[in-house]
């Protein structure tokens, strides 16, 4: 008998204010026609003046009880992974408990920028198997628009605001997983050595205040491009699978760019790729939970399907997970 955990429901948010690529022409010397071609993207939204990223993370999880039919109070577990929480403490993820009137379980914040949603994920799956949580709630939500320096045309057209989310819990199966629905694997990995590359600058414990994103797009585009490619063979290496077996590559929705070379180097056809970039733009930790709620909700991901999902981000942080729905 071991125990498994298993993905039963998704949820998403996005605040109503769209972004359009021509909108920000108006204020730097850019193009819709260089920003899609460059990144895929469209338009992105951005919060409301009172939106917080905890307003969106509770919205995304309500969603994600409500699809799961799960009543809030079973949760024993909320992890939001956020770079954006509403304060420096405490945690996105209490205020979300006390939203949702919860005051039993762990909340806690996880910092892996746009690979949070992977990283608490893969926390969560070891606190189901190791029996600590029954029932989790994994969210990534970012309010990257407070971040942007909006007169920085290298990064204002890439970052958008939204939230998504999903229930896990933990099941005891006889015969292990199999072909039964549930986590295969996660694989996290970082390399503080490349953080000049993308970083906030300021913080609590240096100038005491937030300040901008600050990017050197090509070298982590570089990067992403071969730290995604080696995360997801090592994903399908460890489970004995091929690329074929994969129904559906759920990346995270940085750059269009980039999830075309991971969708090659797998040997993929595209028409398996979810893409939502064009939609919201980069919303970091909660790219990925978007663009999975996009394709449950529209009836392309099904029960029984494999899912891969992948991510990187500041730090360096990256990484993937093995899902079969
Ligand atoms: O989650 C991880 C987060 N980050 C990423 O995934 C970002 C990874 N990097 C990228 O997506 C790409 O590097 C960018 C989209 C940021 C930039 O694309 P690029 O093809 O690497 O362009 P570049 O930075 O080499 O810039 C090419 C040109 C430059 O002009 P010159 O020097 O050739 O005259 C830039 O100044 O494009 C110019 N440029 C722009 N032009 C119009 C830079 N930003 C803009 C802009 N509009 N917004």
């Amino acid at each position: 008998m071991s125990i498994h955990s298993r993905l039963v429901g998704s949820g998403s948010y996005l605040p109503e204010k769209i972004v359009t690529n021509d909108d920000l022409a108006e204020r730097v010397d850019t193009s819709d026609e260089w920003i899609a071609a460059r990144t895929g993207i469209r338009q992105r939204r951005v919060a409301a003046e009172n939106e917080y990223t905890s307003d969106m993370a509770y919205e995304a999880a309500r969603r994600a009880l409500d699809d799961a039919g799960v009543d809030a109070a079973e949760v024993d577990l909320i992890i939001v992974g956020t770079t954006t929480p509403d304060r420096t403490f405490p945690a996105t993820a209490v205020q979300v408990q006390a939203k949702l009137e919860l005051n039993g379980g762990a909340a806690f914040d996880l910092q892996a920028v746009c690979s949070g949603f992977i990283y608490g994920m893969s926390v969560a799956d070891g606190l189901i198997k190791s029996g600590q949580s029954k029932t989790a709630l994994v969210i990534g939500a970012d309010t990257l628009s407070r971040l942007l320096d909006w007169d920085d045309r290298s990064t204002s057209v890439l970052f958008g605001d939204g939230a998504g989310a999903v229930v896990m819990t933990g099941v005891e199966l006889e015969n292990g997983l199999g072909t039964e629905s549930g986590i295969l694997s996660t694989h996290i990995h970082s390399d503080g050595r490349l953080a000049e590359l993308l970083y906030c600058d300021g913080g609590p414990s240096t100038t005491g205040q937030s300040g901008f994103i600050r990017m050197q797009g090509k070298e982590v585009f570089k990067h992403a491009v071969t730290n995604l490619a080696n995360v997801v063979t090592e994903a399908l290496d460890e489970n004995g699978l091929e690329s074929s077996a994969i129904d559906w590559l759920v990346p995270h929705q940085a750059n269009k760019r980039i999830i075309d070379s991971t969708t090659k180097k797998l040997g993929m056809d595209t028409d398996k790729v979810v893409l939502t970039v064009q939609d919201h733009a980069n919303t970091s930790a909660a790219s990925i939970p978007l663009a999975l709620d996009a394709a449950r909700r529209d009836g392309r991901i099904k029960k029984g399907d494999l899912i891969l999902m992948e991510a990187m981000g500041g730090g360096l942080t990256w990484g993937a997970a093995l899902v079969r729905w």
